[in-house]
């Protein structure tokens, strides 16, 4: 199948203090993780900022470096358009814990479906809060909590995107946007350990994870 994997690696990580998805872990770099694994399965954009682009070409050769932008949906937006084939995968760059599995299973979903992305279920009880109070309960059977990769048909992925661009109006993530623009996103089962590196906590979590 004919597919690219754009890895998203522009941001600068505010709350984690420095550019995470660069930390050491486990003796090699938090993005290694991900460039391996979806290595695997076609081609390679990542999105980085300027000052990072010789160093990730150095390093990944066989991948195309493109800038990113703003907000993450532009830096997602540069990397599709440097994308091509059928099938296109957006992952973070900070979301180092994922196999060959997952990936796999979200595969099999887009063929079908145009959309899927990898969530899990609630696993704690979710509150709805109004002024430090919590006001209700939502039904945990039906929420789920999203991850990376998620995996689109690249062609409507890059219109939507556009529309939304166009519009100025901002999706946390490009589900958000799907289910805007064209419906429903096919959910495939992820992982408890496929966690996003965003503080310090969380890299040494991913460390033990990995180790
Ligand atoms: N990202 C990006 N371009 C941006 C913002 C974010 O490519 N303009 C990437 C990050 O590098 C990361 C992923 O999107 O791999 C998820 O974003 P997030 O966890 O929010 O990372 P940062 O934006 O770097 O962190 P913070 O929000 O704390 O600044
Ligand atoms: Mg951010």
């Amino acid at each position: 199948m004919n597919l690219t994997s754009v890895i998203v690696a522009a941001g600068s990580g505010k709350r984690f203090g420095s550019k995470k998805q660069f930390e050491p872990l486990n003796g090699k770099l938090v993005i290694d993780y991900s460039v391996e694994v979806l290595s695997d399965f076609g081609k390679i954009v990542i999105v980085a900022r300027r000052e990072d682009m010789d160093f990730l070409s150095d390093r990944f050769n066989f991948a195309r470096i493109v800038e990113g932008g703003k907000e993450r949906m532009h830096s997602v937006y540069n990397g599709v358009l440097a994308s091509d084939g059928e099938f296109v995968l957006i992952h973070d760059a900070a979301r180092p814990a994922i196999d060959n599995d997952m990936v796999r299973r979200l595969i099999l979903a887009v063929r079908d479906f145009d959309a899927a992305i990898l969530a899990i279920k609630a696993y704690e009880t979710l509150k709805l809060s109004e002024d430090g109070f919590s006001v209700d309960t939502l039904n945990r059977e039906r929420v789920y909590i999203s991850q990376t990769p998620q995996a689109f048909k690249r062609d409507r992925l890059l219109e939507a995107l556009k529309r939304a661009l166009a519009m100025n109006e901002v999706f946390t993530d490009e589900a958000a946007l799907w289910e805007r623009y064209y419906g429903r996103v096919k959910i495939v089962e992820g992982s408890r350990k496929n966690i996003k590196i965003t503080t310090k906590d969380d890299l040494r979590i991913v460390g033990c994870l990995l180790g």
